[in-house]
This record gives structure tokens, C-alpha cells and sequence, in this order.
């Protein structure tokens, strides 16, 4: 299993991992819009052979400091549960430090991303649309500048058929 930035040659097999994953289209359709808005700042893959098996992205988010949103994250079913959901986030986010973002947030299972350090109180003091107890906030390079303040994901989240 390797993981490394999307190329357009992925994309077809893209939409269907994550189609698979979901098992309905909505989430692809996210995809292909944020990544039509310019909006797909890390996008990864995970392939095994030549095979797109797990997908990652993280978009913009308007906050008071730079910041990700991660979202989907998906993995073929039938290769779920052998740690590529955890290399795809892991990569990512030693992407995002490395690209000097202070956060990343994840609306998710506070079980399944607080192993990655996501925490649900520190994200408490940002308003969203998708705050409550599975809204997730991960600092990087330090603690949070700020603590509270309004964080508002990328246009495409705001589309009524998501
Ligand atoms: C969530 C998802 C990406 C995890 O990918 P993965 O490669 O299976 O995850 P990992 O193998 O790294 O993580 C394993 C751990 O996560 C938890 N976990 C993973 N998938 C789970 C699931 N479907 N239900 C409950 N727990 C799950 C388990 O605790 C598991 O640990 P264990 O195998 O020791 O019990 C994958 O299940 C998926 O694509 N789900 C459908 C889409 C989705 O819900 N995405 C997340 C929201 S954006």
C-alpha cells in the first residue's frame, strides 16, 4: 500500500472508491466540486498495485487562522479495516504542518480521529454549521492561535444536495 497526491488520471477511480465507500454518490459529487473550484488542497490517494483503494481530502476553510477541512475520507470496503483510512490521515496531516496550516477541522467519530490527536474541546469555541460533539479540531505547529472564532467550510459544503 503506498500513498501520494492525486493525478488527473485518478480521477474516475476516485469517484469510485468513494461512491463504494459511502455507497451512494453524494460524496463524490463533493469531490468533483471542490476539486472544480480549486478547492482540493491535499488530495491523496492510496493505491495498492495499481489500484486507487482509499481516498483523502482536505480543502480551505474560512477561519481566523489557516486551516483545513478533512472531508470524506474513504476506503474500498473490502480493504477497510487494515490502517489505510489511518496512513491516509496521518500522511495528510504531516502535509498540511509541512504546508504551515495551523488546524485542521473534521466533523467525524470522535473515537476513530481523536487517535490521530482530533480533539472535540478545543473545536467547542468555533461556530459552524457542523459544531456539536462530533466537530474536531486538530492544532498544528503549536497550540491554536485563537480559541474561538467563526470557521466555515469551502462553497461546495454548501450545496443543499450534499
Ligand atoms: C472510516 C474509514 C475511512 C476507515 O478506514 P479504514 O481503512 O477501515 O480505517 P483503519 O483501518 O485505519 O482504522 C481502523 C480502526 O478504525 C475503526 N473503524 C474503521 N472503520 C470502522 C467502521 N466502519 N466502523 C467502526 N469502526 C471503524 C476501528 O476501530 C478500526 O480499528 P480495529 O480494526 O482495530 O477495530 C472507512 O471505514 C470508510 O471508508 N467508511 C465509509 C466512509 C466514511 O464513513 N468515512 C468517514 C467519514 S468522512
Amino acid at each position: 500500500m503506498f500513498i501520494r497526491n492525486e493525478t488527473i488520471a485518478d480521477i474516475v477511480n476516485i469517484a469510485a472508491v468513494i461512491e463504494r465507500a459511502f455507497g451512494r454518490a453524494d460524496e463524490a459529487r463533493l469531490v468533483e466540486r471542490l476539486r472544480n473550484d480549486g478547492d482540493a488542497a491535499i488530495s491523496l490517494v492510496a493505491t495498492s498495485g495499481d489500484a486507487v483503494v482509499g481516498h483523502v481530502l482536505l480543502s480551505p476553510m474560512s477561519a481566523p487562522f489557516r486551516a483545513l477541512g478533512l472531508a470524506p475520507l474513504s476506503v474500498l470496503p473490502q480493504w477497510q479495516r487494515r490502517g489505510i483510512g489511518s496512513a491516509l490521515v496521518k500522511s495528510a496531516v504531516q502535509r498540511a504542518r509541512a504546508q504551515e496550516y495551523r488546524a485542521i477541522f473534521v466533523l467525524g467519530d470522535p473515537d476513530y480521529y481523536g487517535r490521530f490527536g482530533f480533539r472535540t474541546d478545543l473545536a467547542v469555541g468555533f461556530s459552524s454549521p457542523y459544531a456539536g460533539p462530533h466537530f474536531m479540531v486538530l492544532p498544528l505547529g503549536g497550540a491554536l492561535p485563537v480559541v474561538r472564532g467563526r470557521v466555515q467550510y469551502a462553497a461546495a459544503f454548501a450545496n443543499p444536495n450534499l
